[in-house]
């Protein structure tokens, strides 16, 4: 596809790619140790976005890198994954509007390997590596100020945001100064799981 006929199609379907660059830069109260800081208040975000993303989810027993394609949509509640890890290809779907009161979520994962030259569909409920965020995640679960960072895909600093999801698992989702999430990491203490997701090339 030429340059402008993918300038055109993505214009089409309303998506702009994020800038850093065109939003006010964080104020300077944002900045640890200044002698005018305050703790800002917790944005809503973009919620609604498509973006690459890396993965990288360890224990004592187990290391998983994976990366693909997320499309985020609480519109839909859905959040859609297509990835690929050892010798896999995979798709998910997540269907948020069907989940359980644990926080399990229905997965519809479709699976294509070398070994076969017919997918795999499964389907049932998980704990999903994907949670759906919506716009009003950080304002709803009364985020923490984690400061601004840096991360691997960012020119500039993100700002750290702590939650506890489903008042459970402590997550920290990084937004740049666009209120556009850069990322999330998580750690899960009953199953002594880390998670650090990295997106890039995201639009919203
Ligand atoms: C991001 O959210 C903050 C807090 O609500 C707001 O003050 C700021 O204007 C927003 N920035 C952009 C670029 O939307
Ligand atoms: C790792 O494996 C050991 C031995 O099977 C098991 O006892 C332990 O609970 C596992 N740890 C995790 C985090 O799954
Ligand atoms: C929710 O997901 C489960 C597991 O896939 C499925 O058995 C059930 O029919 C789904 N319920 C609805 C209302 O879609």
């Amino acid at each position: 596809m030429h340059l402008l006929q993918l300038l055109f199609v993505t214009a089409a379907a309303g998506m702009l790619p994020v800038r850093a660059a065109s939003c006010p830069p964080f104020p300077s109260l944002m900045i640890e140790f200044s002698s005018g800081f305050e703790q800002p208040e917790a944005p809503l975000i973009k919620a609604e976005f498509q973006t690459s993303f890396i993965q990288h989810k360890w224990n004592q027993n187990l290391s998983h890198i994976t990366n693909g394609f997320i499309v985020n949509s609480p519109a839909q509640n859905l959040v859609r994954v297509d990835e690929a890890y050892d010798g896999t290809l995979a798709s998910s779907l997540f269907n948020y509007a069907n989940s359980t009161k644990e926080g399990l979520v229905e997965n519809t994962l479709t699976t294509f390997s070398h070994k076969s030259n017919k997918p795999t569909v499964w389907k049932g409920f998980v704990n999903s590596n994907f949670p759906l965020f919506p716009e009003d995640i950080l304002v709803q679960n009364g985020a923490v100020f984690g400061g601004l960072v840096r991360r691997q895909f960012n020119d500039h600093f993100v700002a750290a945001w702590n939650i506890m999801y489903q008042g459970a698992i402590p997550v920290t989702v990084y937004v740049n100064n666009c209120n556009v999430t850069v990322g999330y990491d998580y750690f899960s203490s009953e199953l002594r799981t880390r998670v650090i997701t990295e997106y890039f090339n995201i639009q919203t």
